[in-house]
This record gives structure tokens, sequence and C-alpha cells, in this order.
């Protein structure tokens, strides 16, 4: 999409607000990592991969803000136990905002090693500054890639003529690009192998409604929206031939984490025998958490349920819960497609033989 949702240059991180689309386009300069969390928190960025890359722009903000000379008294500089203690406490708030996406975590860890490392080597706070802005930029552009192949991988899994049902939005703005489990459709698209996409709204925050029929509408990918109430039916007709859909934290042992309705849709996929194909890059995946019951769910705001854009649609003082995300168990599906290849069950083996395998070592393959 136009303009590219994510871009960093001279120091500020602009973004395309999300919470905007398709109202209006409007590009938002962050230029601390507070501006960063801040705009996290209320989604103007959001989807795993783009939170990551937006998490490893923060910490190089931080970077820059603690490298500059002190107000108070300009000759003193932060010392580089004091920059480190700073930058981590940046990335630590930075990773609280959104706790269920492992990929915030996961860049801002990247994020850390490298200011550690460029340190312990001696580099000056200035040159600290300057490797953070470029491994942040690494990150960033590294995702588009890394969606292009996960969209190559798993084209070739749908049939010809594919009716493809996907939920939430997986594109250009939740990643650097290209997109997830919309880079999938985007490459079947291409390919000449998809007939059409059923878009899910999305509820509470219609990132379906709002945004994924934004891009394929960009794209001139032909598309139906429906309510989230509405999967089961077109399922039940024979309309739907594969779900695909992202992640925002995989376990160990292949359950996924994903938009709140992904487990109900795996669910109906089941029933229905079509394929449930999850679509998510590497740093999507904690091998720390050996199932998904360890996946902490994001609980939001109540009033993303009880209003829609602003207005109620609930009786004053209704009490609602809104947990963010819900856990597809492994045993409902049929794919998980990442930049390294096609992961299938047993997940228990065939995800720790992924994680084993180093970027570098394929490279060399
Ligand atoms: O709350 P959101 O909009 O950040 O949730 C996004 C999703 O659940 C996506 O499916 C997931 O992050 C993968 S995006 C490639």
């Amino acid at each position: 999409v136009n303009p590219k949702p994510l871009e960093f240059a001279d120091g500020v991180l602009r973004i395309v607000d999300q919470s905007k689309i398709p109202l209006a386009v409007e590009v938002v300069e962050l230029r601390s990592w507070r501006e960063v969390a801040d705009a996290v928190a209320a989604m103007k960025i959001r989807g795993a991969p783009a939170i990551g890359i937006a998490g490893a722009y923060g910490v190089a903000l931080a970077a820059r803000c603690s490298a500059r000379p002190k107000v108070a008294n300009p000759g003193e500089r932060s010392s580089p136990a004091d920059f480190l203690a700073e930058l981590q406490q940046a990335g630590d708030a930075l990773a609280a905002v959104r706790p269920t996406a492992v990929n915030l975590s996961w860049a801002v860890s990247e994020m850390m090693d490298e200011a550690r490392r460029r340190f312990e080597a001696g580099e000056t706070p200035a040159m600290v500054v300057a490797a953070l802005e470029a491994k942040a930029r690494a990150i960033h552009d590294d995702d588009e890639r890394t969606c292009r192949a996960i969209g190559a991988a798993g084209a070739a899994l749908l049939p010809d003529a594919a009716s493809v049902l996907t939920h939430c939005n997986t594109g250009d703005f939740a990643t650097g690009g290209y997109g997830t489990a919309l880079g999938i459709i985007r490459s079947a698209w291409h390919a000449g192998r998809l007939a059409r996409v059923f878009v899910d709204e999305t509820r509470p925050l219609l990132q379906g409604s709002r945004l994924t029929t934004f891009e394929l509408q960009h794209d001139g990918i032909p598309f139906t929206l429906i309510a989230d109430t509405m999967p089961a039916h077109f399922m039940a007709r024979g309309d739907v031939d594969a779900v695909v859909v992202g992640a925002d934290r995989i376990a160990r042992n292949g359950d996924v984490a994903n938009k709140i309705g992904t487990y109900a849709l795996a669910i109906l996929a089941k029933e229905h025998r079509i394929p449930f194909i999850v679509a998510a890059p590497r740093s999507t995946f904690d091998a720390s958490i050996a199932d998904g019951s360890a996946i902490i769910i994001e609980e939001r705001d109540a009033r993303e349920i009880t209003h829609v854009a602003g207005v109620p649609v609930a009786a004053p003082g209704t009490r609602a819960a809104n947990p963010a995300f819900d856990v597809t168990p492994a045993r409902l599906i049929h794919a998980i497609v990442t930049e390294a290849g096609v992961l299938r069950a047993p997940y228990e083996r065939s995800i720790p033989e992924l994680m084993m395998r180093s970027p570098e070592r394929e490279a060399a393959r």
C-alpha cells in the first residue's frame, strides 16, 4: 500500500495510523520510544511482525536519546553501563505494551544483544546508535523477504482456483511488507490460482474489514467481506477451500495464538474438512513455551466491545470481556508455513527441527 506503513529516516519513524484506515490515510511521526510505545498501545501500528519492527526502531530511538548530551549538564554523557540500563528500561517498557505477539519481545532482545556486543567491542555511543539503526532496518527489510518466501511456499498448498477465507489483517500493514497469510493470498493470486477471498470483519477492531479489504482492493484481488458470524454458513455451502491465518506466538508443540476468533475458525474448518493453514515467520515461534497454555493473552479495554467507533452499542454500564487473542490447538492445524518451509504434524518434532536451522546454515545449503 501507499504510503509505506512504516518508514524510518533521520531519527523519525513515520507510520500510517492504522486506526484511521479506511476513513483517512494519515501519516504520524514518532520521535521517541515513548511515542512508539503509545502508537503500539493505541493500535496505530499492529500485527505481530510490524510491532516487532516498530519495537526495534523504538530501541534505536531510545539509544539516540541516551547518546545525546544531558540538558542539565551538556558535558556529561551516559556511561556504557548507564546507556545499556536506559536502553533496557525502554526495551522492557516497549515489550510490555502488547504481551502476546512474541515478535515484539524478540525484536527488542535482538536490539539489546546488538547494543551489548557493540559496547563490549569498545564502540562509542554514536557508533552504537548507528549500528542499532542499521539493525532495526535489517529486521524491517528481512521481514519483507521472509513474507515473500512464506507467500510462495504457502500458495503451493492451495488447490487451483482456490476460494480462501482469512481473518484479521496479515498484510502490508501487519508486516515489513507483502504479508504472511495475505502473502500466501497475494502469491496465489499472482500465480493465477486464486478465485476469491472471504474476509472476516474481525470484531471488535475490524482489522479485516478496515485493513484487509483496503489492501485487497489496492491489489485488485477479488474479495467478499463477511461478518464473523458467517464462516460456518459459507463453509457448509462448499464455498471455502482453505482457511489461511497469521500468528502472534507459536508454542513448541504447534499451538498457535492469533486474533480472537481464529480458534473457532479452526474448529469449523475441521468439521467441514477444510485445510486450516497458519503462516508465520520464525520470529513468531517461542521455543521457551511448551504449549499454548503458557501464552499470555492480552486483555484490552472493554470499550472496544461496548462501543463501535466511539458509539455505544450496549446498555450503559455493561461489563464486557475483551481477550484480543485465542489459542488454536496444534491438532487442528493442517500446516504451518514459514520462510524456511512448510511444517507438518507432529509439530513437537518439526518445530524444534526448524528452530535448530540457523539462517546462516540455510544460506549455505
Ligand atoms: O491485535 P492485532 O491486530 O495486532 O492482531 C493481529 C493478528 O492477530 C495477526 O493475525 C498476527 O499478528 C499476524 S500479522 C502477520
